[in-house]
Formats: structure tokens, sequence, C-alpha cells
């Protein structure tokens, strides 16, 4: 890790935090933003980052536990990425993977994905981001089914509350009704159940005074449950029409709903017995972020298909990709003929040099293992802690992932009216007080660097409790607690 030691240079000549605002509002049309609220507010303009630490123009330190957008698995700062990136753009800086040609570094990030993978993973299909891999999921599976004989195999499960990119078929397959409702989504044959979120959907009345036992018989059953919607919707719509399920294993953009235990082992049951392809969208769990390397492995269970993006180059440059098990690629490769289908960038070599400084560097710092046996238990510890504050009705944590659900009353489990959008109060809080800890509805969520330390752990913890209670202080001086 090296502190960045130089401002840009467009700073260094003399931009204030005013002006870069202007600029912004002018120009700038930001994703999932409301412009002209934004405009007239002011973006925060982030300047430089060093390890789990962002700037600000104003100098601000923040603390960052998101990760930039949960990607920054090996934290900022990392040398050995910005060396790769630089020796590849001054050897190759863009080659393409159409013309029956490839380059060294998509190659050899291939061979290292396979080697990362379960083994049944031997293959990938490289994109630029998240959404794309989520859109080469829909082509591809469906090709595999017309190859196989079974063109009427089209429809795709996805969940309510699922968060799968932004592209027309990413957000199709994603299940926010705010995205739905702009566009024309989601696009056809593509259906949504159900999320498996327990306290959300599954919590008995005075929740708060349930035993550690009890809380865990009804978690198990609510995911079995949850899992049963999946067989009913295949029911409804036929087996033989159904191509397959997609999910991420931690919902992340949804709140961080860390399913029931009893939950994926289900899924699995049903897509087996359907002969369903299962599709995990890794593109949060993968690299690490659980203390497995994807998501699937901590959650128990076989996909066909792993959707990546972010943490395969800890965000430093864009990449994403789809892995494809044996059962699909055998089929492709062996009877598919031509697939009518890729990007520009698939296999971009300077993103390609980049991802594979970054898995190496994961695997030289043993991140994965760091996160499974050290930070990610300790992080637990703090968030059973947490559990106990007023405002906090559930508190989870996978991995590096957590979630502390705020709810108006803690023993009855009641929530707040979600119009008065509290958690939106207590990122404000955060905010101010150099934390980004983000706000979905309710559910305040981190996914902070795997890097992160345990000392840097007690510094989050001081730093969530502090805007708990003046959150608290906050919400009793409005009158709504
Ligand atoms: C699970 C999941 N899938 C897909 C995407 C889309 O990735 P991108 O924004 O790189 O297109 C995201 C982005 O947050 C995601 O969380």
């Amino acid at each position: 890790m090296t502190a960045a030691t130089t401002e840009p240079s467009t700073l260094a000549a003399g931009r204030t935090t005013r002006d870069w605002q202007a600029a912004d509002a002018a120009h700038f049309l930001h994703p999932f933003t409301d412009f002209k609220s934004l405009a007239r507010k002011g973006s925060r303009i982030i300047t430089r980052a060093d390890n789990i630490y962002l700037w600000d123009s104003d100098g601000a330190r923040i603390l960052d536990a998101m990760s930039g957008l949960w990607c920054v698995n090996v934290g900022y700062g990392q040398q050995a990425l910005v060396d790769a990136a630089t020796a590849q753009l001054k050897q190759l800086p863009f080659y393409n993977a159409f013309f029956q040609t490839a380059t060294p570094p998509a190659i050899e990030l291939a061979e290292l994905l396979a080697e990362v993978t379960p083994p049944r993973f031997k293959h990938v299909f490289f994109s630029g981001s998240g959404s794309e891999g989520n859109d080469t999921v829909v082509r591809m599976v469906r090709r595999y089914w017309d190859v196989l004989g079974q063109p009427g195999r089209q429809v795709i499960i996805s969940r309510h509350n699922a968060y799968h990119g932004s592209t027309m078929a990413g957000a199709s397959l994603g299940g926010m009704s705010a995205m739905h409702a702009q566009g024309g989504l989601p696009i056809p044959g593509i259906t949504h159940i159900e999320q498996p979120f327990w306290y959300g959907l599954g919590r008995p009345e005075g929740v708060g005074t349930m035993d550690a036992a009890a809380e865990k018989a009804s978690r198990d059953a609510f995911g079995l449950q949850a899992a049963g919607w999946l067989e009913q919707r295949i029911l409804e719509i036929g087996p033989e029409k159904v191509a397959a399920f997609i999910g991420e294993p931690i919902q992340g953009a949804g709140g961080v709903i860390v399913p029931p235990d009893t939950y994926w082992p289900e899924i699995q049951r049903i897509c087996n017995r359907y002969g369903i392809l299962l599709v995990s969208d890794e593109v949060i769990c993968g690299f690490g972020r659980t203390g497995r390397w994807f998501g699937c492995e901590r959650m128990g269970f076989e996909p066909d298909l792993m959707t990546f993006a972010k943490g395969v180059t800890s965000g430093y440059i864009p990449l994403g990709g789809v892995m494809v098990g044996d059962r699909v690629a055998d089929v492709l490769i062996e009877r598919g003929g031509d697939f009518n289908h890729g990007y520009t960038y698939s296999g971009h070599p300077v993103a390609a040099a980049v991802a594979v400084a970054n898995i190496r560097l994961i695997q030289r710092e043993r991140l994965v293992e760091r996160v499974r046996d050290d930070t990610g238990p300790y992080l637990a510890k703090l968030y059973a802690e947490l559990k106990a504050h007023p405002l906090v009705g559930e508190a989870q944590t996978c991995g590096l992932m957590g979630a502390l659900q705020l709810v108006k009353d803690k023993a009855s489990g009641t929530l707040f009216d979600p119009s008065l959008e509290v958690g939106m109060v207590c990122r404000g809080h955060c905010f101010g007080n150099g934390l980004i800890m983000r706000a979905v509805g309710d559910r305040m969520i981190i996914a902070p660097p795997l890097v992160i330390t345990r000392a840097q752990i007690d510094e989050l913890g001081a730093l969530i409790r502090r805007c708990l209670d003046l959150t608290t202080a906050d919400l009793a001086s409005r009158g709504w607690l």
C-alpha cells in the first residue's frame, strides 16, 4: 500500500470545491440520481484514497465502509495493480478477441479464474461490467436450451429486490420496482418470486423477545418456505418452459440480506429436480467478500454459471464476465457453433492485467482466509454487540458484509413508516462523521475493503455507535420514536 502523495493536476491548478460542484451540476448526469436536487445540493467531491480511507476536496477523511461500490476488495493505493496497468498500457493497450485473436493477459486471467473458482468452471466469457455479464447470462442460457433442442425453455426466474445491474436485461433480471417503473421493463421471459428476507417477510410478532434457538428455527422454516416459492412458480409456468434461476448468494444492493441456512440448499434441490440451470450472481459476493472465494461456496450451492465483476479488479478498472460451468460449456463448445454475442472490451488486455495482479495479491496476502478466520468473525462479534442498540432490530453479517435493520420498536419488531426515510437520516449522520455506510430503506449496510484490520474494525464500530446514537437523538427530537 502506498499513500497518494500528489493531488490530481486540475486540483493543483486551483479549482475549489464550489468550482467542481458547479461544473458537475452543469454537465454530469449521475447514475440513480435526481439530477435537479443534486445540482442544488452539490456533490461531495472525492479526490484521493488510500487503504480504507477516502479524502474529499475539503480535505476531510472518510472511512469507506462500502469499498467504493462493493468493489475495492484489496483497498486503495495498491501499487501492484497500478504497475500492472502501466506496463500493459505500454506493451499493448488494446486488442480485441473477436478476430480469432487473443492477448496474453486475457488468457492468463482466464486460466487464473479457472484456478480460483470451483473445479467445474474451466471457461469464462468476458464482459465490461456486471450488467453486461448478466446480459450474457440471458443470451447464454437461452442458447444452451436451443442447442439442446428445447427452445421452449426461455423463462428466467429471479427475485423481487434482487439487483443484477442496469442494462435492459440486467434491470429486468433485477427485482427493483423503481427500475421496472421506467423504460418498459422487465423484458419478456423474466419473472420474479419473493426474496428470502426473514426480518422483512417472516419475522413473528415479538421478534425482539425470542431466544436464539427459537429465532433460528423460525429463520430455517422461513428459508424452506421462500425456496418453495421457486418450486411453485416453476409448476405454474411449466418446468419445460423454465431456463434458469438466478440469485445473488446474499442480496447486496437489496440491503445485505443474508438468507436462512436452509434456503440455498433447497433452491439447489429444486433446480436439480426440474433440470433448471442455476446462476449465481457473484458480482458482490465474489473474490473473498464472504470469506470464501465465491458466495455460493459459503452458502453451499453449486451453480452452473457465475456472473462476476467489481472485486475481480478491485474496481481499479472495469471488467466483468461469466464463469461457464462444464454442463453449459460442453454443450456450447461441442454443439453450439457460433455464439453471436460479445463486447468490444471482452477480455480487454489492460483490465485483464489488473485483474491478474489483483487476484495474485488476494492470494499472496491470503485475504480470503483472513476474512474467513479473522476479520469476518471479528466483525460478526461487533455486530452481535450492535444488535443491543435500541434502534437495531436485526444485525447480520457474512464475511465482510453487514446490515443493521433500524426499527421503531425493537421488542415487537415494528418498522418505521418508510416515508420518514429514517435510513437517510442515519446516512446523513454517517456522512457528517467521516463514515460511508449506505442506507437501503432503513437497513444500514457495509462492505469494507478486505484489507481492513481488527483495529480499523474497532474504529468502524465506534463510528457506527456514534452515528446510531446521533440518529436516535435526532429521531427523538423529531418525535418519530
Ligand atoms: C449483484 C450485482 N450484479 C450486477 C451488478 C451490476 O454490475 P455493474 O454495475 O458493474 O454493471 C451489481 C452492481 O452493483 C450487483 O451488485
